[in-house]
């Protein structure tokens, strides 16, 4: 059976050229960059090298740029640094936030570090700005604003430059979590008042287990793991050499491919709302036509007998696709972010994400198989 995959927002499948980029670093030249000799210095090359290329296509300067092992690690670290090393003692997040930024500022309120505030969330997925505005208003405190740039379960996307620039007037500092973004759309982390900003290889046909944390050279944090003097001391441990040289091949492909990208996935994602829309029983979750996502689509299922099983019996018919994160995908936990909206929870929500492998023929087969499970 050949199996249709849609939950690219989960992860990719990782290019043969890039894969063809991290090979030499998995065979001959295995260095350890810290190491003073050849092979420890053609090492060292290659990890600042790709510094350079990542950070000149986020435009900010390479020494902004720290690798880490993927979105959740960088997440932890922003939040961490933010409370013990920037003095944040209130954190500003919404529900629907990743439960990488949602369980590590649960985590720092826990252990007595800081308190949280909710955004409120309007009933398209946005986050209500107003809201953001008084909460920093009315905060004495310093605050730590966390909202992530696209929600990666129903691709709404945030005004990043707004809510920056209410971080700069209410002196908070802001981390997004840009993980579905990076590699996306073309991104200026240099953008006053962006003081963290979180990126994942395998989200853009890059290798797992290598992310970034930007860290903007207008704050000063300490590590949060010790060990070594790596990444200029703030992230010790052996580097993910051919991780980090996959990293930044899989970002220097994205932005050449980027346009034309953008164009086939946002077309198959409006024959998708389109063709589900003809069904009459769909509802969609989120901004789908809107500030959205182009990789990504929510609709809701009426819940019967059959489509409780919706995913399964997809994945029965070769169709892969998730409930909602990935974490949740498989069993059936329910989505914290379509009960945060509030509105279709009686319906059984289904993540369709595109990359460019998909084509309309396979969205056709999805549509058929959806016809006799639903
Ligand atoms: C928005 C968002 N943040 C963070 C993560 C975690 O990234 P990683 O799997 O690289 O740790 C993901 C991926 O699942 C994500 O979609």
């Amino acid at each position: 059976m050949k199996r249709i995959y849609l939950d690219n927002a989960a992860t990719t499948a990782m290019d043969p050229v890039v894969l063809d980029a991290m090979m030499p670093y998995l065979t001959e030249q295995f260095g350890n960059p810290s190491s003073i000799y050849f092979y420890g210095r053609k090492s060292r090359l290659a990890i600042e090298n790709a510094r350079k290329s990542v950070a000149k296509s986020l435009q900010v300067t390479p020494g902004e740029i720290f690798f880490t092992s993927g979105g959740t690690e960088s997440d932890n670290m922003a939040i961490y640094s933010a409370v013990h090393d920037l003095g944040c003692r209130v954190i500003i997040t919404s529900p629907i936030e990743h439960h990488a930024v949602l369980h590590a500022a649960e985590r720092q309120v826990k252990d007595g570090f800081a308190q949280l505030k909710l955004v409120k969330v309007l009933p398209d997925g946005h986050i209500d700005l107003l809201h953001l505005e008084q909460l920093l208003k009315e905060t004495d405190a310093k605050c730590l604003v966390t909202l992530m740039h696209a929600n990666n379960e129903i691709g709404n996307l945030l005004d990043l430059h707004a809510v920056a620039g209410l971080c700069l007037t209410h002196g908070a500092i802001f981390h997004s979590d840009t993980v579905q973004t990076v590699g996306h759309y073309k991104l200026d982390l240099s953008h006053p008042g962006i003081h963290f900003a979180t990126g994942a290889g395998h989200k853009f046909h890059g290798p797992k287990g290598i992310g970034i944390l930007y860290i903007s050279k207008e704050v000063q944090v300490r590590p949060m793991i010790e060990g070594g003097g790596q990444e200029r001391n703030m992230r010790a441990g052996t580097e993910n050499l051919y991780g980090v040289v996959g990293f930044a091949k899989a970002l220097e492909l994205a932005e050449t491919r980027m346009e034309q990208d953008q164009q086939t996935i946002q077309e198959l994602k409006s024959y998708l709302i389109a063709r589900l829309r003809e069904r009459g029983d769909v509802v969609f979750n989120g901004d789908v036509e809107g500030k959205s996502l182009y990789t990504v689509l929510n609709a809701s299922f009426p819940r019967t007998a059959e489509t409780e099983m919706l995913l399964m019996n997809l994945d029965l018919r070769g169709i892969c696709v998730s409930g909602g994160s990935a974490c949740s995908s498989g069993a059936d936990l329910g989505s914290h972010v379509i009960r945060a909206l509030g509105s279709h929870t009686d319906r059984v929500p289904v993540r369709f994400s595109f990359c460019r492998h998909n084509t309309k023929e396979e969205l056709d087969q999805l549509l058929e198989a959806l016809k006799a499970c639903c």
